[in-house]
């Protein structure tokens, strides 16, 4: 069964397809973030905390916007952000030996606050917040 969606929601389809991106924010009730990355609601799950090995992370689903690249630097401390790299965009991979890496270039970030370790980026990693809710990792 499907739903017949609202007029607002079809106006808002347009927009998005015929303007920019930027212009989902426009368009939600609130509850959707607005950096381009992570637009799931609050509370989706991103994965089993199992899933996340200590020291390492992956790159998860976060819905209909992308990936992010969850991490788990120490036990039980989550954190993920836009795997795309702030020097030309390439994806980052997940963290090996402590620093999450970009294969393009080799700009590296700490896991654990996204910041560059080293260039050529200049910019930290966009982090997402979340949150662990039972035995999942989910959208703060
Ligand atoms: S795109 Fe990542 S280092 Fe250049």
């Amino acid at each position: 069964m499907t739903a017949t969606p609202s007029r607002r929601q079809v106006l808002c389809g347009l927009m998005v397809g015929l303007l920019a991106p930027g212009a989902l924010v426009a368009c939600t009730n609130g509850s959707v973030r607005d950096n381009g990355v992570g637009n799931g609601q609050s509370g989706a799950v991103l994965a089993k905390v199992t899933d996340i090995p200590v020291g390492g992370g992956n790159l998860v689903n976060s819905g209909s916007t992308g990936q992010l690249l969850l991490v788990q630097p120490t036990a039980g401390e989550f954190r993920a952000y836009n795997p795309t790299c702030p020097h030309l965009g390439n994806t980052v991979d997940p963290p090996e030996n402590g620093v999450i890496t970009c294969p393009a270039h080799g700009s590296q970030f700490n896991p654990a606050n996204g910041a560059v370790e080293r260039g050529p980026a200049q910019r930290p990693l966009a982090s997402v917040a979340v949150k662990v809710v039972g035995g999942d990792v989910v959208l703060a």
